[in-house]
């Protein structure tokens, strides 16, 4: 096949991101911009803030993307942005400007699903066939997707409330630890016992694939007050105990719900059956370790990305534009922002 080269962009959360992809899945460059430090003060992210960052860094990054590729607009054969779903803010930008830059230079524009981006990463990094199941699991995000093709997902079943990172972020401010949650609370659970405070697996027993997380992190929330001292504060050990019980929780239920969407996959009957999982909650070790378990004693393979291309990136979106070029298709259209796009 003749070699094709896209530029992505990607700013649907706090991240400004831009990189060139080729199809022989070589990634030219993949620059990330983030705003945590803008948003730190805020424990959590200002959709006005991120949107202004994302209008102001979205040019330096994508010129910066094109330069670390030695590119230049002309050399590219298409350009791929995010078009929902996210923070509309940001996308709106996203979109602007690959507009402008498409008008500029003729190229053709593809509208990419954000969930599409990260659900396709296993193809980038290997040459994982169709269809594969993928956990999708950030802090915005929480679903089983059967990946049939570029643009043909099926859902088996996701969080009816928060996302497990949002859950993470939220226990770690409960607990007076920094953000973002999912790397501090994992640190903290090292030192703690998952057994020390009962904690529910909520939804465990419903015999789908939805999960919910909000529950849990109320459960956090109830034992920390019955632990606090005059000052509001609670001991080391408690904490660290906390931490290694929610922590524990969400990895039962991540690996047992992905039991059953690996039983409903299976019956689609694949010769390679493969559980990939993509999102920054991938990183968690021990729910890593309890997925690869699960994934063992059903007999399917367990794959991750890298870590910089499970979190949000522009490398997925290129790539994911990339699948679509393949098959012809033209990805979004008319291309629009969209807060919401399922897939
Ligand atoms: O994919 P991502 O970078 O952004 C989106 O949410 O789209 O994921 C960020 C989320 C945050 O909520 C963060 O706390 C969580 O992933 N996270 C983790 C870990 N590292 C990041 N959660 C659990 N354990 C970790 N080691
Ligand atoms: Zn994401």
């Amino acid at each position: 096949t003749a070699k094709r080269t896209i530029l992505g962009i990607e700013s649907s959360c706090d991240d400004t991101a831009a990189a060139v992809v080729q199809n022989d899945r070589t990634i030219l460059s993949n620059v990330v911009a983030g705003q945590t430090d803008l948003h730190a003060a805020f424990g959590g992210v200002v959709p006005e803030i991120a949107a202004r960052a994302h209008a102001e860094k979205l040019d330096f990054t994508i010129a910066r993307a094109l330069a670390e590729a030695r590119k230049s607009l002309s050399d590219i054969d298409a350009i791929a942005v995010t078009s929902g779903p996210g923070l509309i803010g940001g996308v709106i930008s996203g979109v602007m400007m690959a507009r402008g830059l498409a008008a500029g230079s003729g190229k053709p524009l593809i509208g990419v699903n954000h969930l599409a981006g990260h659900a396709l990463t296993p193809r980038l990094t290997d040459d994982l066939p169709f269809p594969y199941l993928m956990l999708l699991v950030s802090g915005g995000h929480c679903q089983f997707l059967i990946v049939k093709g570029p643009d043909s997902f099926t859902r088996l079943g996701g969080t009816i409330d928060d996302a497990p990172g949002e859950a993470f972020d939220k226990v770690a401010r409960l607990l007076g630890l920094p953000q973002p949650g999912g790397p501090s609370v994992e640190a903290e659970a090292k030192t703690g016992d998952p057994s020390a405070f009962a904690l529910p697996r909520p939804l465990l027993n419903r015999p789908d694939c939805d999960m919910s997380f909000s529950g849990l992190k109320t459960a956090v929330l109830r034992e920390r007050d019955k632990l606090v001292d005059a000052q509001g504060g609670i001991t080391r050990q408690n904490r660290a105990d906390l931490c290694a019980g929610f922590q524990s929780a969400v990895s039962d239920v991540l690996a047992a719900k992905a039991s059953r969407a690996l039983n409903d996959y299976l019956d689609l009957n694949p010769s390679q059956p493969t559980l990939a999982v993509a999102g920054g909650v991938a990183a968690n070790e021990q729910i890593r370790k309890a997925l690869q378990i699960a994934s063992d004693s059903a007999g399917v393979a367990f794959t991750a990305p890298p870590l910089s291309l499970c979190t949000d990136n522009a490398a997925m979106i290129a790539w994911a534009g990339l699948e679509l070029d393949a098959i012809q298709h033209p990805g979004l259209t008319p291309l629009v922002a969209r807060p919401r796009w399922p897939l």
